[in-house]
């Protein structure tokens, strides 16, 4: 990722008030607009935010020969016009979901070249599950001088395939290459998140024929291909979740809307337990922090788990806890970059492998603090916004891949966040 010369300088110490609109999910859009290749032909989606990663996306549409146009939140796609079918290192270094097109092009060309994707410093995220689905459905995949190339000469075939952990990507790749191969394809131990329902329903909307998303079994009959449509993205339930926890952390009261409270379940669960007060309507969430939360004990796991994307998060909350909460990382590796950092903010977190023991202090500290993933980033700024003076955050081109203008809109709820070029 290229570095930016920009820094957020926080005040803290402000609580929050107000009401918020959660934008359309990245990790929705991502395999969405990868999707689009599928189909010769104008797709529309809406609602996509505007967010490095999907500029990272559109970049790669257009590098195949797809045409992308934005008009606000809503992008639309030919790809009817796709000649090349190799991806630069360039492209697949800034973004490792680059890698959700292989699917798509592999169905409906039967051949791709692309560079390992860039692994984020949360783990090694390896993409032998990937392969080991498209093998089975009759693919030759070769890795040589960090290059895949994945031929499917006379298509791809339907097969029943197992996966040994249920890998998000695997399953997204998986269903959009089964969508076009010949016979029935049955992906088990899939992914059961809501962006992999969201995925199906925009295939069947194309034409595919697509169920259980949502379920650990899915069922992909080919077809023969798949034709134009128009999809709305779901809602984003971490950048919700992100909200949610800053209302926490900063005893604030915050309404959000555009939310499917269903999918923010394991959050809304934890926070009450913590003594957080969260009201959930039919398509809002309000949140009242008020006092110290109270320490509570987190184990990410795969959906309807509590979400590795909010760990970082839950963190900052849980360092200002009255006890000691014990976290336990089991789906990435390397996914407690940010507790350095906070700990020079004052945090007390002891690291034991994949768990970490977090002793709840009265109050955080600004500090000199660098960002170093997207999720980490954002529990960085939330932990800021509750220390008592101010904070320098470094490294915020990461937040910027996943959160559109998060000054901006923390701001207008009352937080002091400003952007700076050093
Ligand atoms: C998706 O990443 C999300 N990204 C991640 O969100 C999220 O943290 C992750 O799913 C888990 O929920 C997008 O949707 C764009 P995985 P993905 O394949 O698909 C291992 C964010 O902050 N694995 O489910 O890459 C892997 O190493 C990002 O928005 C294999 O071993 O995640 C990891 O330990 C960060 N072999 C575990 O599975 C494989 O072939 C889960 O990875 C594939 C994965």
């Amino acid at each position: 990722m290229e570095r930016s010369n920009q820094k957020f300088l926080i005040v803290g110490g402000s609580s929050l008030r107000g009401t918020v609109k959660v934008n359309g999910s990245k990790n929705a859009s991502l395999p969405i607009l990868a999707g689009t290749l599928l189909c010769a032909g104008t797709v529309k989606i809406k609602d996509v935010p505007h967010l490095q990663d999907i500029k990272n996306m559109k970049d790669v549409l257009t590098y195949l020969g797809a045409r992308v146009e934005c008009d606000g939140k809503d992008i639309t796609v030919d790809g009817s016009q796709v000649q090349s079918l190799e991806i630069s290192e360039e492209l697949m270094r800034r973004m490792r979901a680059s890698n959700l097109v292989l699917g798509s092009l592999l169905a409906r060309f039967g051949y791709v070249k692309m560079s390992y994707p860039g692994g984020c410093n949360i783990g090694s995220r390896p993409m032998n599950l990937h392969f080991k689905g498209l093998k089975a459905m009759g693919a030759v995949i070769r890795e040589k001088f960090g290059y895949i190339t994945a031929e499917a000469p006379s298509g791809l075939q339907g097969a029943e395939i197992h996966l040994d952990v249920p890998s998000v990507g695997a399953t997204e790749n998986l269903m959009m290459a089964a969508a076009l191969a010949q016979g029935v394809t049955v992906i088990r131990n899939a992914a059961k998140e809501p962006e992999i329902e969201d995925l199906q329903k925009f295939l069947n909307s194309m034409g595919a024929k697509i169920n259980g998303a949502g379920t650990d079994t899915i069922k992909i009959e080919g077809v023969s291909e798949l034709r134009p449509t128009e999809h709305t993205v779901i809602p984003d339930r971490i950048e919700a979740g992100t909200y949610m926890v800053a209302a926490a952390i900063t005893k604030s009261d915050i309404t959000l809307t555009n939310v499917i409270p269903a999918h923010l379940d394991p959050l809304v669960a934890k926070l009450r337990e913590a003594g957080v007060k969260v009201t959930v309507g039919e398509e809002s969430v309000r949140v009242q922090g008020a006092g110290r939360p109270k320490a509570v004990d987190i184990k990410t796991m795969p959906y309807p788990g509590f979400p590795t994307d909010m760990q970082p998060q839950m963190m900052a909350l849980l360092t200002l806890a009255e006890g000691t909460s014990v976290i336990t990382e089991t789906i990435f590796e390397n996914r407690f970059k940010h507790v350095p950092e906070l700990r020079r903010m004052g945090a007390d977190i002891y690291l034991e492998g994949n768990t970490a023991v977090v002793r709840g202090v009265p109050s955080l500290s600004g500090a000199y603090v660098e960002a170093s993933d997207l999720r980490a980033g954002a529990a960085l700024v939330l932990a800021a916004m509750a220390a008592e003076d101010g904070t320098v955050l470094d490294g915020i081109e990461h937040i910027d891949r996943g959160y559109e203008r998060i000054e901006k809109k923390y701001n207008a709820l009352g937080a002091r966040i400003i952007r700076v070029s050093s």
